[in-house]
């Protein structure tokens, strides 16, 4: 089984941009972790700054752009430290197209680019689609070649992608990395993550979806695609998790230089709470660096909740 080159977390964002870049996409910089859009304290996902354009409030200077966009999830806080990918700050790795190209050639590029310039296997990846989109079925398995027991349909709430609960919308195909093809793909369970990790989000925006959930179709198609930057460090450093690539395990390693403990020798437990340090310092380092302070309320409290949580899991 063939393994993939190592690659820093430097040399994955760039190869990323330069990869859009070379297709016509313009290299735009990563919008605050303050967003405009009022229905969201922080900003969520890379598409968030192009909200606009995908609803047709904005006209869009470029018709393809890219970004390493900051982002920060709160939903998955419990997780943190616990599971391997799991992150309240993470760096989102994004393409997109308004109105211009569509599922066909979005799904080409982000094959060509996970197998040709990450030089991920073919036989290691599978991917998803929503349970109804035929037409990226057949795309996957007619123009990628993907054999079809590799193509797993899932429903709305894994393959339809929305930002919020209101707002641009549409289906979405996802590929996964598997760590353990040896096991054959009698059972493949995407939902399985000590083997199969999701690195890379297609979504074909062409919905807007409001408050009673009617979905009206978008002016034009857009494009929408998120690759989880620290996750692909994870399968290009082969690491067992997020934590241990060289995007956050320098900062984990002071944590436990000033704890006077060795990360490799530590009790699962003391692991835990090093990793919550090590995501949450990038968090609120973030956070502050683009303004935001400690309150009662909104996303100064969440920024409160990040410090007191990383100073009880440091033990203050
Ligand atoms: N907006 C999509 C996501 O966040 C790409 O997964």
């Amino acid at each position: 089984m063939t393994v993939p080159p190592f690659l820093t977390g430097n040399q994955i964002r760039h190869k990323f941009l330069d990869f859009y870049a070379q297709r016509g996409h313009e290299i735009l910089p990563s919008a605050s972790l303050v967003p405009e859009d009022p229905t969201v304290l922080l900003t969520i996902a890379g598409m968030l700054q192009f909200k606009p354009i995908f609803l047709g409030q904005r006209r869009a200077e470029f018709l393809r752009a890219t970004t390493a966009q900051k982002c920060i999830r709160t939903n998955d806080i419990e997780n943190v430290g616990r599971t391997a990918r799991h992150h309240t700050f993470f760096e989102m790795l994004g393409n997109f197209s308004f109105g211009d190209y569509f599922k066909e050639k979005a799904i080409a590029y982000a094959w060509e680019l996970s197998t040709q310039v990450y030089g991920l296997p073919p036989e290691r990846l599978v991917v998803s689609v929503f349970r109804e989109d035929d037409e990226a079925f057949a795309i996957w398995r007619d123009q990628i070649g993907i054999p079809a027991h590799r193509i797993q349909r899932m429903d709305e709430a894994d393959n339809f992608w929305v930002s919020g609960v209101t707002g641009p919308c549409g289906p979405c195909s996802e590929i996964y990395y598997d760590f353990h093809p040896e096991l054959g793909d009698a059972h493949i369970d995407l939902e399985d993550d000590t083997r199969f990790i999701e690195f890379y989000n297609l979504v074909f925006m062409q919905y807007n979806r409001d408050a009673d959930g009617h979905l009206t179709p978008l002016e034009k198609q857009n494009i929408d695609t998120g690759m989880g930057l620290e996750r692909m460090a994870q399968i290009l450093q082969r690491v067992p998790n997020n934590y241990e690539t060289d995007l956050i395990f320098p900062i984990i390693a002071k944590a436990a230089d000033l704890a006077h403990i060795d990360y490799s020798e530590a009790s699962e437990s003391a692991k835990v709470s090093l990793k919550v340090i090590g995501d949450h310092v990038r968090s609120v380092v973030q956070m502050i660096a683009d303004g935001i302070t400690a309150a009662n309320v909104g996303r100064g409290y969440i920024l409160r909740r990040l410090i007191r949580r990383w100073y009880a899991t440091a033990g203050y």
